[in-house]
């Protein structure tokens, strides 16, 4: 027999009786995916069709699974636009607007070559190629599997100043070559027991030895070579990395380095500027 809505909310509040999250979730499923109207969901106690049925249940198994919402939705909304999202990359997050922010911030004139390290769903340089049209952006992995959803990106946005380079970090750009290079790479600590709470998202794109600084190290030293003099360098970092990020580009010659805060008040986002 056919089942409406109601029969569904209150079996996910059974499920997860401490978590709304997962009830705020399902209602944005039935409007995403199924694309019920709001009289739907919360007036009708609308009845399901057998496909309906058949989706939410799927939903129930992927939730039970701890499968985030975007991985089932299969996108992710950054920066204005919704970027195809699977297991083969991160899901972009908040505080990684930030980056693409500043940059946009400086208006960058045309010709001005950007490097997008470690790009995943091309999140950050699509984001920067779409709101610089002039500049051109490479969009560099080292998985091949992230390079195929970041292109699947840059077709479906229509972004034609975006280009993937399969890449470990910088090896593949010519020296004194590029005027900026970003980079949220991978910087959790293989230690680190909050992993254990990520076991959906690449391991690839978030852990790295040392810490969490190797990455860090192994691209700020090879900036020095591929940046033209005066080109800057911009990193993405854990809340509580700035003053070890901060003194890893100091190492390597770069001023002028200050860090921005993220909405919350973290220190998130450590830029400097290569010296002669
Ligand atoms: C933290 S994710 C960032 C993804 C995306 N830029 C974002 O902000 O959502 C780090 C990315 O670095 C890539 N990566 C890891 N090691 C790499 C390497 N040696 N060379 C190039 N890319 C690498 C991962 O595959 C992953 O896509």
């Amino acid at each position: 027999m056919a089942k409406n809505l109601n029969f569904f909310k209150n079996k996910i509040k059974e499920a997860w009786p401490d978590q709304d999250d997962i009830s705020t979730e399902f209602i944005f499923y039935l409007k995403e995916k199924l694309y019920l109207s709001d009289v739907s969901i919360y007036v009708d106690n609308y009845l399901l069709s057998k496909d309906e049925e058949d989706s939410i249940n799927k939903f129930i198994l992927l939730k039970k699974e701890g499968v985030p919402i975007d991985y089932i939705l299969e996108k992710s909304s950054f920066f204005g636009n919704n970027f195809f999202v699977d297991s083969r990359v991160l899901i972009p997050r908040p505080e990684t607007e930030l980056i693409v922010d500043f940059i946009n911030k400086l208006n960058l004139q045309s010709s001005k070559i950007v490097i997008d390290a470690g790009t995943g769903s091309g999140c950050i340089g699509i984001s920067l190629a779409i709101q610089n049209p002039n500049i051109k952006v490479y969009g560099l992995d080292f998985s091949k599997e992230a390079l195929v959803v970041a292109n699947k990106n840059k077709k479906s946005l229509k972004v034609e100043n975006f280009v993937t380079v399969h890449s470990n970090w910088l090896s593949k750009i010519k020296n004194a070559s590029c005027d900026l290079i970003v980079s949220n790479p991978p910087y959790i600590s293989s230690e680190d027991e909050h992993l254990q709470d990520l076991t959906h998202e690449p391991l690839v794109a978030l852990a790295a030895l040392n810490n969490g600084l190797a990455d860090f190290e192994t691209i700020s030293s090879q900036a020095t070579l591929k940046l033209v003099r005066g080109g800057m360098l911009a990193f993405e970092h854990g809340f509580n990395q700035k003053s070890q990020v901060s003194k890893i580009m100091k190492k390597n010659g770069f001023k002028n380095i200050e860090t921005l805060k993220d909405h919350q008040g973290h220190p998130r986002v450590t830029v400097g500027i290569l010296g002669n």
